[in-house]
C-alpha cells in the first residue's frame, strides 16, 4: 500500500459497486491469487475511459481477463480491445471469462509472448491504438516500450500499472533485497525514460500500486 491505509480504505468506501458479474469475477480472481487491478485503479481507468473515449484499446497482460472485461463495460460502444497473455493456465480462464461475459465481439485475446506479438502488431498496425494499458511483467516494460510507442497514436494514452511496486521503487538500491534489485533498477529506468522522453508527457500517480499516464505528443 503506497498511500496511508486509512485514506485508501476511506476512498474505497466512495467507489461505486461493480456489476454482479464483474464483482464475482473479481472475487474469484482474488481468491485464486491472480493479481488484478485494485479498486482505486479501476476507478481511475473508468475515469480515463469516460474522458478519453478511446476507439481501440491495447492491453498487455490479460491474466484471467478481469481488466479487459472491466474496461469493456465502461468504454464507448464502438471501442474494441486487443489483449495479450502468455500463460496457458490464465489463457484458459480468460477465454472462458470473456465468453461468459458475452464480450467475444469486443475483446480479442492474443495468445503468446507480448514482445513477439507487439512486434508483429507494430509491423501491421502502426499508430492504431489510442489507449494502451500496460500491466504485464514489470521487468519487461522497457523492452515493450519501443513497440508500444509505434502502436500508440498521436494524442493517445499509455497507462502503466504497478510502477511504484508497493513504494519500494523509492528506496535506495541498497535497501532492496538482492532478489528484487533487477526489477527495481528496471522499473526506475522505465520511469525515468517515460518521464523524460520528448515524445511523451507523463504523470506518475500514487493510485493502486502506482500508475503512470503518458500522452504521445507527436
Ligand atoms: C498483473 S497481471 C495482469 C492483470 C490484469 N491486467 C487484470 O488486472 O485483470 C500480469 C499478466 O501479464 C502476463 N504477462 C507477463 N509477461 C508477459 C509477456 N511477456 N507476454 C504476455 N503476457 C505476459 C502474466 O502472465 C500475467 O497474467
Amino acid at each position: 500500500m503506497i498511500v496511508n491505509e486509512r485514506i485508501t480504505a476511506y476512498i474505497n468506501t466512495l467507489e461505486r459497486e461493480l456489476p454482479t458479474h464483474l464483482y464475482e469475477l473479481e472475487q474469484t480472481a482474488l481468491s485464486e491469487g491472480v493479481p488484478i487491478i485494485k479498486k482505486d485503479t479501476q476507478t481511475f481507468l473508468r475515469f480515463l475511459l469516460a474522458s478519453g473515449k478511446p476507439r481501440r484499446i491495447l492491453e498487455v497482460g490479460a491474466a484471467v481477463g478481469f481488466s479487459a472485461i472491466f474496461m469493456s463495460e465502461y468504454m464507448p460502444e464502438n471501442c474494441r480491445i486487443t489483449t495479450i497473455e502468455k500463460v496457458e493456465m490464465r489463457l484458459v480462464k480468460a477465454r472462458k471469462n470473456i465468453a461468459d461475459a458475452s464480450k467475444g465481439d469486443k475483446i480479442t485475446l492474443l495468445e503468446g509472448d507480448a514482445l513477439v506479438l507487439l512486434k508483429q502488431l507494430a509491423a501491421m498496425e502502426e499508430n492504431s491504438f489510442d489507449f494502451i494499458f500496460l500491466d504485464a511483467a514489470k521487468a519487461q516494460y522497457m523492452n515493450f516500450l519501443p513497440e508500444l510507442m509505434k502502436l500508440l497514436s498521436k494524442g493517445g494514452l499509455l497507462v502503466t500499472d504497478n510502477v511504484l511496486q508497493d513504494g519500494t521503487v523509492a528506496e535506495s538500491r541498497y535497501g532492496i533485497t538482492r532478489r528484487d534489485r533487477t526489477i527495481h533498477s528496471r522499473m526506475r529506468e522505465y520511469l525515468y525514460t517515460i518521464t523524460h522522453m520528448e515524445q511523451l508527457e507523463t504523470a506518475v500517480i500514487p493510485v493502486g500500486d502506482g500508475v503512470t499516464v503518458s500522452t504521445k505528443l507527436y
